[in-house]
């Protein structure tokens, strides 16, 4: 029988609405924040207006999109958390109403289990396999850098995270010290491809297990601007290239690092990446590298998935509606992280 899940996401300063048929996309709307640009990083207040303007327009294209009438809904899925508080409860409320209205049943979806299940959004031009149980998934994005060990798809476990700064933050923190623009990961790429990573060093962190910290890199960074740009006032104009090269690969190296030891430790070669850092072409490249040499069967998302959207809180929406997972009005948003 044809299930139709409305996906909601609005955790953080992407407004997104989505329809999945049975695991199969059928639209997926996003409303970027152009407002924070001029800040150098997500504004709360500002991301909750945002929403509030975006989310009526935008689940109504999605639907609109998906060639259906809202009346075939079979559920309206949405992200509960983690993310901003103020963004997640205008989410979760127009949800409320919105199920409401139509009688249909609420699912509630953890927003970093709904970057791993993006891997299993099935799309007329992805024919990509999905990844096979268990599977290792590098999660990083701009606030989350986590290894986990993917047993089911309701079935994960965070067996290493970052214990301060993730690693899109690193980059956008960097960034904004080279004056880039904000959100400073993509731009940061661009440049290092252009760029000689081997110019200059930045140091690594030194942390048990498969934990990550990022903040040391970023004061490094800090430092090697600050001590260059007294010799030289025009070092980082003159560098950037090499400094975002640099950059990328020290990141990159740290990540693979703890990755290649979860793999080796665990004897699990099904390899996943998500999440907005994802979409780096250095990370893709190395996790490429990583399969020919290691015999790694890889699962790379298409770049549409990597950062925020509703698609994967629709598929992660529709697995849940099988399992008959629902909440009722009573269901509250969660900021921090439970997974
Ligand atoms: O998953 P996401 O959209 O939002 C959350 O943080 O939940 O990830 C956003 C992060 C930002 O830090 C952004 O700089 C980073 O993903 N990012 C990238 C690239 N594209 C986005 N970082 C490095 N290289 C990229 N190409």
């Amino acid at each position: 029988m044809n299930k139709y899940i409305l996906g909601i996401e609005s955790s953080c300063d992407d407004t997104s609405a989505a329809v999945i048929n049975n695991g199969r996309l059928l639209s997926n709307v996003i409303a970027n924040q152009k407002v924070h640009e001029s800040y150098g990083g997500v504004v709360p207040e500002l991301a909750s207006r945002e929403h509030q303007k975006n989310i009526i327009p935008v689940v109504h294209e999605a639907i609109r999109m998906a060639g259906i009438d809202k009346k075939e809904l079979s559920a309206v899925a949405f992200t509960c958390g983690p993310g901003l508080l103020g963004s997640l409860l205008v989410g979760v409320s127009f949800a409320k109403g919105f199920a409401l209205s139509l009688n249909i049943p609420m699912i509630q979806v953890n927003h970093l289990q709904a970057h791993v299940l993006a891997h299993f959004i099935q799309q007329d031009d992805n024919k990509n396999a999905t990844p096979e149980f268990p599977f290792l998934c590098l999660l990083v994005s701009g606030g989350n850098s986590q290894i986990i060990l993917v047993r089911e798809w309701n079935d994960m476990e965070v067996i290493g995270q970052t214990i301060d700064d993730a690693a899109g933050e690193a980059f956008d923190k960097c960034a904004k010290i080279m004056n880039l623009p904000y959100p400073g990961g993509p731009a940061v790429d661009k440049l290092a491809k252009k760029g000689n990573p081997d110019v200059f060093k930045l140091n690594k962190p030194r942390i048990p297990d498969y934990n990550y910290s990022f903040s040391g890199l970023k004061t490094s960074f800090l430092y090697l601007l600050r001590d260059r740009l007294k010799e030289n006032p025009n070092f980082v104009e003159e560098h950037r290239e090499n400094l975002c090269a640099t950059l990328q690969k020290t990141v990159v190296e740290i990540l693979m690092q703890k990755l290649r030891k979860a793999a080796k430790d665990l004897k699990i070669d099904e390899v996943a990446i998500a999440g907005g850092v994802s979409a780096n072409s250095g990370l893709r490249c190395a996790i490429e590298e990583h399969a020919a040499k290691y015999g790694w069967k890889i699962h790379i998302p298409p770049l549409k998935f990597t950062t925020d959207n509703a698609a994967m809180v629709a598929i992660c929406g529709y697995f849940q509606y099988l399992a008959g997972e629902f909440v009722g009005m009573e269901c509250q948003p969660f900021p921090r992280i439970v997974m």
